[in-house]
């Protein structure tokens, strides 16, 4: 395994090995690896010859009252996973490196962006879409690698790559999840010990409504209410959102058919937790 931290290099290798033939499977990631990026990382490796993994903060998708400088990091212990994964090439550029000047044309996201967290995170998949737009071009994959659990940021990834014609093919993973179902995030060790405990509720409250959906709910304030109810008996959270929408237009209706996102974001102290689930209704 190769830690890269310059562009150029990046770059020169992946010409290298597609020259050769390889296919790249690439993850990326802000550091701070949990079990859903080596799940994504185990997936790439399984259908690419190499892979690459980014971990890079990018400082442009956070807002100015966000978590940017208390978000994990920890680059040994990341180093050691990746190598337990078979990773081929870390890339793990500085700020400076990624932005060595202010930036004279940035990626502004001009869908799907109006809800869920892009309502509340003005400028966010702005921020998103362009570093991925210039990790795309570093890297230059074959496939990139996304988790559900960020279902919006797959939906806008989905929409940067056709219309910006990316030769990429987008794989988007399922969640993984702790064993009493909270979705593993990097900002959960942020959790205060009481609300870790708490935290499987919003999980729980997805499930009690896709239930309700088997039962014939049609009505998604019927669903948005069963979700608020639940997080608000079983946890000290304060509820940003929770929201119903066609996947992956994620556009509102009227009542509730086809494929569709039930998606939520909790504040607690320290954390912000989203989590969502997609169902087919027939
Ligand atoms: O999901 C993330 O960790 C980040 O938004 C990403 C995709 C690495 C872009 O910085």
């Amino acid at each position: 395994m190769k830690v890269v931290t310059t562009i150029k290099e990046m770059q020169e290798e992946i010409a290298l090995q597609k020259k050769c033939g390889q296919t790249v499977g690439y993850v990326p990631t802000m550091g701070y690896l949990h079990e859903g990026h080596l799940t994504l990382l185990k997936q790439a490796g399984k259908e690419n010859d190499l892979v690459v993994l980014s971990i890079f903060v990018n400082p442009i998708q956070f807002g100015p009252e966000e978590d940017l400088a208390s978000y994990p990091r920890d680059f040994e212990r990341d180093r050691a996973l990746a190598e337990s994964e078979h990773v081929d090439y870390i890339f793990y550029p500085s700020v400076d490196e990624m932005y060595p000047n202010k930036l004279t044309v940035r990626a502004i996201v001009q869908e799907r962006t109006e809800v869920l967290c892009g309502k509340l995170r003005p400028g966010h998949f702005d921020g998103v879409a362009t570093v991925i737009t210039k990790l795309f071009n570093i890297v230059m994959p074959t496939r990139a690698y996304f988790g559900r659990k960020d279902a919006q940021q797959a939906a806008v990834i989905e929409g940067l790559i056709a219309d910006f014609n990316f030769p990429i093919t987008l794989v988007v993973v399922d969640t993984v999840r702790e064993t009493d179902g909270l979705a593993r995030s990097s900002r959960n060790v942020n959790l205060l010990p009481e609300e870790r405990r708490q935290a499987p509720a919003l999980y729980k409250s997805l499930k009690a409504a896709k239930s309700l959906i088997e039962q014939g709910e049609k009505n998604p304030p019927r669903i948005v209410e069963e979700v608020t109810r639940i997080i608000q008996t079983e946890t000290s959270g304060k509820i940003d959102y929770v929201e119903v929408y066609s996947y992956p237009e994620l556009k509102p209706l009227n009542f509730l058919a086809g494929r569709i996102i039930i998606a939520l974001a909790v504040k607690f102290t320290h954390a912000r937790l989203i989590d969502n689930l997609m169902i087919e209704i027939d």
